[in-house]
């Protein structure tokens, strides 16, 4: 697995904050890369050509400030999405602008990469190229490009239709470089599922639209945190090609179930104007809204994703396995329960902290003893700060419960 150099170090969990069509702009890419995950937007979301401009100067000043400010934690990297289709008109003015600010990656998509890689690189960029098969695969890594994006299925915008674990161990039986993944992925967990088959970064939208900076309208953001898996819609009618929806932006914009069949679009993609006009008023999103009850700071979510993340990093060999066949003989004090308590920053289900949970399979015998020793007086402070014991009983005056000790708040 290969990460490339631009993208070592300035990253707190190995994510990119996908582009999305009239949702990504200036304010979501900066908060993204300053919080430590890569930050993009499609270039056509910046319209006219001269709005492309008046963002690039935005993103690179800020990032400059921040990482100038924040030596420690340099912001992440920033990319441009490009759609490499002839439908796109841009795609000359948008490249000539990309190459002047020599923007850090581009992602190309619906299209092949090969003349947008030879610009890209003549001043030390990457191109990753977005694919829903490994065939498009093969072609975008013979025409160059550095990493490559696994679209997979339940994605939001225009999702594949294969199984991330089938395409993501695919594409590594023939590309040893730097590989990303995408398809419902909207937490820590599943950050690290895709890291286990075999994927670099994982690559997150739809848990991007909902959150403070995205540009979604608010009930569009309120729509994500109602909705489910099943209420998302593949189909071709709205962009002529298929995409996710969900599905009450569908209903709301007079569209019946019957209207939405396979094939209405012909497979001809739209231009811009007219996908503009429809992704307006119907809205697109992934199978991962199921677990977006929410509207965080994208700050907030990436601390969110980290610490998930690392819970995840740290779980224990499967207790199905057979005593002798167990790879990792260590015992391990956790019990499934991976949840941070934010006061004390203790786990709630084994009363490690991060660090130690990260840290267990390295740490030498008697490392994990003292630790050990320590988890009973830290359980008894959690059951008390956390645990209400079901006899609530407020003293009038105080507020406080004489059964558990705490306020109502
Ligand atoms: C509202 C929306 C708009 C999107 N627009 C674009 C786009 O303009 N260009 C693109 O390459 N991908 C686009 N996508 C796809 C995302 O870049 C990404 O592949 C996808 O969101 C990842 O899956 P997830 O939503 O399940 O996290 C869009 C996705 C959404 C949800």
């Amino acid at each position: 697995m290969a990460v490339p150099t631009a993208f070592q170090g300035g990253f707190r969990v190995p994510v990119i904050a996908a582009p999305m069509f009239l949702v990504s702009g200036p304010e979501l890419v900066i908060a993204a890369c300053q919080a430590g995950v890569a930050g993009t937007f499609p270039s056509l979301n910046a319209r006219p050509v001269a709005q492309l401009e008046a963002w690039l100067v935005q993103i690179t000043t800020a990032l400059a400030e921040h990482t100038a400010r924040y030596p420690d934690q340099p912001a992440a990297p920033f990319g441009v999405n490009l759609i490499v289709h002839p439908s796109n008109t841009r795609l000359a003015d948008d490249l000539a602008l990309i190459e002047r600010f020599r923007v850090p990656f581009v992602i190309t998509s619906l299209g092949n990469p090969r003349e947008v890689v030879e610009r890209i690189h003549a001043y030390g960029g990457l191109v990753f190229a977005d694919v829903i098969h490994a065939y498009h695969a093969k072609k975008a890594i013979e025409a160059g490009v550095d990493g490559i994006i696994a679209v997979c299925a339940g994605a939001g915008g225009h999702a594949g239709t294969q199984s991330p674990f089938a395409l993501a161990r695919e594409i590594r039986e023939f590309w040893s470089g730097t590989l990303v993944l995408a398809g419902a992925i909207s937490d820590g967990y599943g950050i690290r599922a895709a890291e286990v088959l075999g994927a670099d970064f994982a690559y997150m939208g739809t848990r991007f639209i909902a959150t403070q900076e995205s540009m979604a309208s608010p009930a569009y953001k309120a729509m994500v945190t109602q909705c489910t898996a099943a209420d998302i819609v593949y189909t071709d009618a709205i962009s002529g090609t298929n995409a996710n929806f969900l599905w009450p932006s569908l209903e709301a914009a007079g569209f019946q179930r019957q209207m939405l069949a396979s094939s209405q679009g012909k497979g001809k993609l739209k231009g811009i104007g007219e996908e503009a006009k429809a992704w307006r008023d119907v809205w697109s999103a992934g199978h991962g809204v199921s677990v977006i009850h929410d509207v965080p700071t994208v700050a907030e979510l990436v601390e969110r994703l980290a610490k998930e993340y690392q819970g995840a990093a740290a779980l224990p060999v499967s207790t199905a396995l057979r005593r002798e066949k167990l790879c990792v003989a260590i015992s391990s004090p956790c019990v499934g329960i991976c949840q941070i308590d934010d006061a004390t920053g203790w786990c709630r289900g084994c009363a490690r902290t991060l660090e130690e949970i990260a840290a267990w399979s390295s740490l030498t015998e008697a490392e994990r003893a003292r630790v050990v020793q320590a988890l009973p007086a830290r359980q008894a402070q959690l059951a008390k700060e956390d645990g209400c014991l079901g006899l609530c009983d407020p003293d009038e005056e105080t507020g406080i419960c004489r059964s558990c000790g705490r306020t109502n708040r």
